[in-house]
């Protein structure tokens, strides 16, 4: 299948063509979910929940980035593979922004970064995408900022707050971003930014008017017991993993497994 490019989100947008993306951290996941047809492949920082066990995004560093985004970029074929900028390495100004994205474009072989923040980090995606680096931006529940941010909370409800969204959105497009993930917004608001802007948005949890759609593929997938409200389980994979396990675990005690199927009798 012919490789998804940047100038295909934007005609996607154009046709009125829905986008879909999913999170991804390994070869393994990433050769399915890119099987499976999706759009985008985003190696996220939400790794730091998903995969390191920790409860925010915050800890990730560029050097736990790097080998999962590598690994991705590696087994996908068709999608657009799209990396996290994670927290503390793109806040200080355009210089660092920059030299952690040519990092992750030299080591990784992604498509593309992604950057939390509008208007305040609109330097550091003019020069990223003006050194030739496509840009992804991430306005509403921004999860490097849930301190400041109060916890996971709906992002630019009133009219006040919709403004400043809005603003945000129109000053990432002007700085070069080639599309905007809108994460916890209210669905008018989510419309009316997708009406405003030329490049796609791209919601979690902002409602079915967005350009295209975007989950972690753990909640996707069923594989935790908990998954956020705006999260839809399209499988029950832990239930399953579990059982096989279980399966497994039952048979090695029985002596069941190995059998001579799956042993070398000579
Ligand atoms: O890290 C992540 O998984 C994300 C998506 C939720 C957009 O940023
Ligand atoms: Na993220």
């Amino acid at each position: 299948a012919k490789k998804v490019r940047v100038h295909h989100l934007a005609a996607a947008k154009e046709r009125g063509e829905k986008i879909s993306m999913l999170t991804a951290y390994d070869a393994v996941t990433a050769t399915l979910l890119d099987a499976s047809g999706v759009d985008m492949l985003l190696v996220g920082d939400s790794i730091g929940n998903v995969m390191h066990g920790h409860t925010t995004t915050l800890p990730v560093t560029v050097d736990d980035m790097i080998p999962p985004a590598r690994a991705v970029a590696t087994a996908t074929k068709r999608a657009l593979v799209v990396v996290d900028l994670p927290f503390g390495s793109y806040e200080a100004g355009a210089t660092q922004a920059l030299a952690t994205g040519v990092r992750m474009m030299k080591e990784t072989g992604v498509a593309a970064v992604k950057l939390e923040g509008g208007t305040r980090v609109a330097a550091q995606i003019r020069a990223l995408s003006d050194a030739g680096i496509p840009v992804v931006a991430h306005l509403g529940f921004t999860p490097q900022s849930e301190h400041a941010l109060g916890g996971h909370r709906v992002q630019g409800r009133g009219d006040e707050a919709a403004e400043v969204l809005a603003d945000d959105a129109l000053a990432v497009q002007e700085a070069g971003a080639i599309a905007v993930v809108l994460e916890m917004v209210p669905v008018e608001v989510a419309a009316r930014i997708t009406e405003i802007l030329r490049i796609p948005t791209i919601g979690i949890g902002a409602g079915g008017q967005c350009d295209g759609q975007v989950l972690v593929w753990t909640d996707m997938a069923g594989m935790t017991d908990w998954t956020p409200r705006f999260a839809k389980r399209y499988a029950e994979l832990g239930r399953a993993l579990q059982q096989a396990a279980e399966e497994y675990v039952a048979d090695v005690k029985k002596g069941t497994f190995p059998d001579e199927a799956h042993s070398f009798l000579e």
